[in-house]
């Protein structure tokens, strides 16, 4: 499963990018609002950072909107991928654009079907949201995991992102289910490497160290 971080921060993304472990970058509109930086420069920045993916949503809500907008962004960077709503009107601009061999990444899917439906458009990345899922009392990795088995079944070749990811068991099950992508916080990518048992057995291994080679001093 591949780690993308959920961000528009290039500091965050420079630090994990140096970890050697980051495939790709997703933004949305709230995200790069966050940033306050002009969006087209910020999107080009990150494309340059990592080599994986980095996806920039449309804002238009009407298909030739999301056409024009979805063109200009696949200029922007070889890297850079469309990111289109689960409308109706996003269905279209998706269908429009993969025709054309500009990848999109559907965003906002709750269901099973609507991630059936961006399959059939020509997605080339459906994320399902658990984290907004969990919010209204559902299991959104159990969406995932039901999204992952259906494209098998039925030989579709859709990537499946686990977004809207808030802790780390969630990512644990988006690995357990087969997702090809999870995408998650600064914030949750660092909970990924943290354990108590890890800091404690290199403070002992070091202190080990010392003693040892201070002996082997005091030995001359
Ligand atoms: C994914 O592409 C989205 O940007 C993101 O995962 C949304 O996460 P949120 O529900 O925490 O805002």
């Amino acid at each position: 499963m591949e780690l993308y971080l959920d961000t528009a921060n290039l500091d965050e993304i420079k630090e994990i990018a140096s970890w050697g472990v980051l495939s790709g970058v997703t933004t949305n509109p709230t995200l790069v609002a966050r940033e306050g930086v002009d969006f087209k420069r910020r999107v080009k920045d990150i494309c340059q950072v990592v080599s994986g993916l980095v996806s920039a949503e449309v804002v238009s809500t009407d298909t030739e909107g999301m056409l024009k907008e979805g063109r200009d962004i696949a200029t922007w960077a070889p890297n850079a991928i469309v990111k289109c709503p689960l409308t109706p009107a996003g269905l279209a601009a998706t269908s429009q654009l993969s025709r054309e061999g500009v990848k999109v990444n559907v965003t906002l899917c709750f269901s099973v079907n609507q991630a059936l439906l961006a399959a059939r458009a020509g997605a080339y990345i459906v994320s399902p949201f658990a984290g907004r899922l969990d919010d209204i009392n559902e299991d959104g990795m159990a969406l995932v995991e039901q999204i992952v088995e259906v494209f098998h079944i039925q030989g579709i070749e859709t990537k499946v992102l686990a977004a809207s990811i808030r802790t780390p068991l969630h990512v644990t099950r988006a690995a357990l289910a087969g997702a090809d992508i999870a995408t998650m916080p600064y914030k949750v990518f660092k909970q990924l490497v943290c354990h108590p048992l890890t800091d404690k057995g290199l403070e002992q291994f070091l202190s080990d160290w010392k003693k040892a080679m201070a002996t082997v001093a005091a030995k001359g």
